[in-house]
């Protein structure tokens, strides 16, 4: 169970009914990853006209940057139904079956977390996925036999923080592979300022601003950073979120102006006060900062790589000059 740090880490919404509320559900009001959303539309519109399921999609990238949402979102567009479940939830042949054996013609099936998915699962999926059948084993020890089921035509929908775990045979089974990015600052404000007129709170331009800075690229920082502003503003202000509000909350939340939280800084100063800004693996950080490899390199590593405040190299990790400077380190030589 070691991802599930991660999972916990970041199911930041202490309050699933928001979430769901806030959740777009068109791909209209889905804002940003503009490359993605044209492929499925066009990919969505050819399976429609050809009447056809849509072809299986791999989804991936760091959490909260809109997976599950997209998932549904296709069902949507498609005009069909999902059926979730979650890889390491599926731990016998027969649970795979049931669902398979549940699905109606053009459904969506969505596995998430689909890298954690048991081996012997995996290989119940490939003839699923590519021919529509299902191979299954009945009876005991000594009297079992085969039998091959017909699936009616579904698209998978997998999502994954990691596809380089994997196995190839199954990302090969993947007509469309879509990588989610970080959202820039003008995406996530739009975000921030569609949540405020879901939830009916006011936010300033500047506010909604200064949150999407801080929200490290991520939709789901910036609306769990929403909130929690909402907070201070009901309680400290008029309710109302305005700049110095946001300020003030984001401080006491100990998240920068650049939205590296403590453990952001843990990490960089781990790699910078003991092991003299690196190289060093990422196991050895992990047990200077008691974080999980996976959560290390899962939630926090992309952001600070993408920011040039971290470099991957050979050896290991290394602080970069311009992660000394953010935290006014001088660098011993
Ligand atoms: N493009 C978007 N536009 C508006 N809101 C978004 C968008 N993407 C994500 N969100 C919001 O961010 C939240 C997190 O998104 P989601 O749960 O889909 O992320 P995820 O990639 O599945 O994360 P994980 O890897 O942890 O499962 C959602 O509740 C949704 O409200
Ligand atoms: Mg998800």
């Amino acid at each position: 169970m070691k991802n599930e740090s991660v999972i916990k880490n970041y199911d930041l919404f202490d309050d699933n009914v928001v979430d769901n509320t806030i959740r777009p559900e068109t791909i209209e009001e889905y804002i940003g990853q503009s490359d993605v959303k044209d492929n499925i539309r066009v990919f969505v519109s050819a399976a429609k006209m050809r009447n056809e399921a849509l072809d299986h999609v791999l989804l991936y990238g760091p959490p909260g940057l809109g997976k599950t949402t997209l998932a549904f979102i296709i069902a949507h567009e498609l005009g069909t139904n999902i059926k979730t479940a979650s890889g390491p939830s599926i731990e016998k042949s027969g649970d795979l079956a049931a669902i398979l054996s549940s699905l109606e013609p053009g459904d969506v099936l969505f596995i998430d977390e689909i890298h954690r998915m048991p081996r012997y699962i995996e290989e119940i999926l490939y003839p699923a996925m590519e021919d529509f059948s299902l191979d299954i084993i009945v009876g005991s020890e000594g009297n079992s036999r085969n039998i091959k089921i017909d699936l009616p035509p579904f698209t998978l929908v997998g999502a994954t923080t990691r596809a380089g775990d994997l196995s190839s045979p199954l990302r090969d089974r993947f007509g469309i592979i879509n990588k989610l990015q970080f959202y820039t600052v003008e995406e996530l404000t739009g975000i921030i300022k569609r949540t405020a007129r879901v939830l009916d709170i006011l936010i300033d331009d500047e506010a909604a601003f200064e949150l999407a800075k801080r929200s490290r690229g991520t939709p789901r920082i910036a609306n769990r950073l929403f909130k929690r502003v909402r907070d201070f503003a009901m309680v400290k202000g008029d309710g109302k979120v305005n700049l110095a509000i946001t300020e003030e909350a984001l401080n006491r939340l100990k998240v920068d102006k650049m939205g590296l939280d403590n453990t952001d800084r843990e990490l960089l100063l781990a790699i910078i006060n003991k092991f003299n800004g690196g190289p060093v693996g990422v196991e050895a950080i992990s047990s200077s900062i008691g974080e999980e490899v996976t959560t290390i390199e899962d939630v926090y590593e992309p952001f600070l790589l993408q920011n040039g405040l971290l470099k991957r190299t050979a050896r290991g990790r290394v602080a970069t000059d311009k992660a000394y400077e953010i935290l006014g380190i001088t660098r011993n030589e």
